[in-house]
């Protein structure tokens, strides 16, 4: 049941969409949808993190520089901005203090009787270790379990990427399983291990939870 499908509104639910801000160590966290003009910021970071998310990311053909040159954005760009109206993902943008600073995607957007979605995330090793994926997979959470209409949501990981695990059981994600040989990185079948949250396992919301375990706070709090 995936595919183009809208609301009652007549349009995807949830998109275009802002999220955000909650604050953590690293400053004021948010989510927006991709921009064209994110080209040169994007190419950017994606160079200069080269070495720390190749061995987490789905293998690519060719040279990783020229993939990511600020020449190859407009295509992807209107890819992601294609499947975003179709209502089959959420290509979101995760700013620090209003600069980009990695990014988080649902995709895979299925409705009907699963209403489930994958997500996946990378941010600026500059950033890392402050709560800023923490806090953006809390929003996207959120957000899906909300507006979107979601009801459940599915991440894989590697089994040595600790700090992916970290995060998403912060977030209340629960290991349920292994997919052996799952997914081609960094050249090779590795196996992955699978995470899933439904919104029966959320009390209130999942940013309220981090706030109440304080690792977030919202703005003037
Ligand atoms: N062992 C154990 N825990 C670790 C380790 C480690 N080696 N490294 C980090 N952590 C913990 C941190 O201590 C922190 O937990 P804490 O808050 O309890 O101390 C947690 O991992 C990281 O939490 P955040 O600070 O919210 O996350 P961060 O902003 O640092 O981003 C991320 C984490 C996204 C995994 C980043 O390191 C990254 O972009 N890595 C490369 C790309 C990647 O792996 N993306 C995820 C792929 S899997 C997926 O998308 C579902």
């Amino acid at each position: 049941m995936s595919g183009r499908w809208w609301g009652s509104s007549g349009r995807h639910p949830g998109w275009p969409t802002r999220l955000g801000p909650v604050v953590t160590a690293a400053g004021q966290v948010t989510l927006r949808g991709v921009r064209l003009r994110d080209a040169r910021t994007w190419s950017a970071l994606r160079i200069k993190n080269q070495n720390t998310l190749i061995p987490w990311e789905p293998t690519g053909h060719g040279d990783w520089r020229a993939r990511h040159h600020p020449s190859a954005w407009p295509s992807l760009h209107s890819v992601l901005r294609r499947e975003a109206t179709a209502g089959t993902m959420l290509p979101l943008v995760i700013e620090v203090n209003g600069t980009f600073a990695g990014q988080l995607t649902i995709g895979n957007i299925q409705r009907g009787a699963l209403r489930n979605a994958w997500i996946g995330y990378w941010v600026d090793a500059d950033m890392t270790g402050r709560g800023v994926a923490t806090a953006a997979v809390a929003l996207a959470v959120d957000h899906c379990f909300g507006p979107v209409g979601l009801h459940r949501l599915e991440a894989t990981v590697q089994p040595a990427n600790a700090a992916s695990k970290a995060v998403l059981r912060k977030v209340g994600f629960r290991q349920e399983g292994l997919l052996e040989r799952y997914m081609d990185i960094d050249s090779g079948w590795r196996d992955h291990l699978l995470f899933a949250l439904t919104t029966e396992e959320i009390v209130g919301t999942a940013v309220d939870t981090l706030i109440r375990a304080g690792r977030l706070t919202l703005p003037g709090r």
